[in-house]
């Protein structure tokens, strides 16, 4: 296990003209990641993601709660947690003036590499930049600053790399790229813990993942694991009256939920369902304008366990 971390907390105070104002960001968060996997923290904004991953590391002091990282604890000895990680913030700080060569050499400087030019080559080749290494920061595309920043978290080859939101904001692509990218580094042994508002990323790339929203951990496992949980197929409705339509399925499925005018409905076996689902609406005389059947993705997981779709809290874009 190279994380093992259980009930974090963290509380923060802001004052401002409304008076004091207390945000429980994180409420009592386990997590248990091991080595050489892919964790992804699944969650939409505001879920306490990134608090996780600076209280983990060291960035930020938890209210309540322990954790061991890489065998250090993280109260004890968060200088020699911190040897062993690496850091890519979500704003991933590039320099606007410096070259990705020179940022990525003096980072690797810092943490003490023994030849650091080689060492940061080695990593922007790795990361396709070194055509672009020479070039002012200011000049790239952001999806070249994000693999600039990944390099810089990356440059002295830790065992453990944490990256907060590493895809936000770039295309498909390139999103698609950097996954390759982050595999490579989990094949090699490298452990990666990420966290992500994407489903169909925490789905493709994490190994296992938490589902996190209000602080706590919702659901925890494989994607295939969580997925078997709310199992079978999901036959989305849209009609006029979708809380009758749920009452009258209700006996036909292992569970019904109605979401912004929405009928999901849970069944083991959709496609030997769908008839005698159609066939209940029309005795019932409830009108369809539409109908899909899927299988459950991470999105109904999180719609069963907190009662609201990750999509619908804007967070997939
Ligand atoms: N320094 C701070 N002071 C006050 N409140 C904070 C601070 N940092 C975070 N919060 C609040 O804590 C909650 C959790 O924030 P956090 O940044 O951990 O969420 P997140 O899951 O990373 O969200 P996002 O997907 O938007 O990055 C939010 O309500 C946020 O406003
Ligand atoms: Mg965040």
């Amino acid at each position: 296990m190279i994380i093992d971390a259980k009930g974090l907390k963290k509380t923060f105070t802001s004052r401002s003209r409304k008076g004091v104002q207390t945000v429980e960001a994180v409420r009592g968060v386990g997590l248990e990641v091991k080595e050489g996997e892919i964790f992804g923290v699944l969650g939409p904004n505001g879920a306490g993601k990134t608090t996780t991953i600076r209280m983990l590391a060291t960035l930020i002091r938890p209210d309540a709660g322990t954790a061991v990282i890489a065998g250090h604890d993280l109260l004890k000895e968060p200088a020699a947690i911190r040897r062993a990680l690496g850091y890519v913030s979500q704003a991933g700080g590039v320099e606007e003036q410096n070259s990705p060569r020179a940022q990525v050499t003096f980072a690797a400087k810092l943490y003490g590499v023994a030849d650091a030019a080689a060492a940061a080559d080695r990593v922007l080749k790795r990361f396709d930049l070194a055509d672009i290494a020479d070039r002012p920061g200011r000049t790239l595309s952001g999806g070249q600053k994000r693999r600039v920043a990944i390099a810089l978290g990356l440059v002295h080859t830790p065992p453990l790399l944490f990256l907060d939101e590493p895809t936000t904001g770039l295309d498909p692509q390139n999103r698609a790229n950097l996954w390759d990218r982050i595999r490579e580094l989990s094949e090699q042994g490298t452990s990666v813990l990420l966290s992500t508002h994407y489903l169909e990323e925490a789905d493709a790339l994490c190994d296992r993942l938490a589902i996190v929203d209000h602080g706590v951990v919702v659901a925890e496992g494989t994607p295939a694991e969580l997925k078997r949980e709310v199992s079978g197929d999901v036959v989305t409705l849209r009609l006029d009256d979708p809380g009758r339509a749920a009452a009258t399925l209700a006996p036909l499925a292992k569970d019904t939920r109605v979401d912004e005018g929405v009928l999901r409905v849970y069944v083991d076996d959709g496609e030997h369902t769908l008839p005698s689902l159609l066939r209940a609406l029309q005795e019932e005389r409830l009108v369809l304008s539409s109908i899909s059947l899927d299988r459950a993705t991470l999105d109904d997981v999180f719609l069963a366990k907190t009662g609201r779709s990750l999509r619908d809290t804007g967070a997939e874009a």
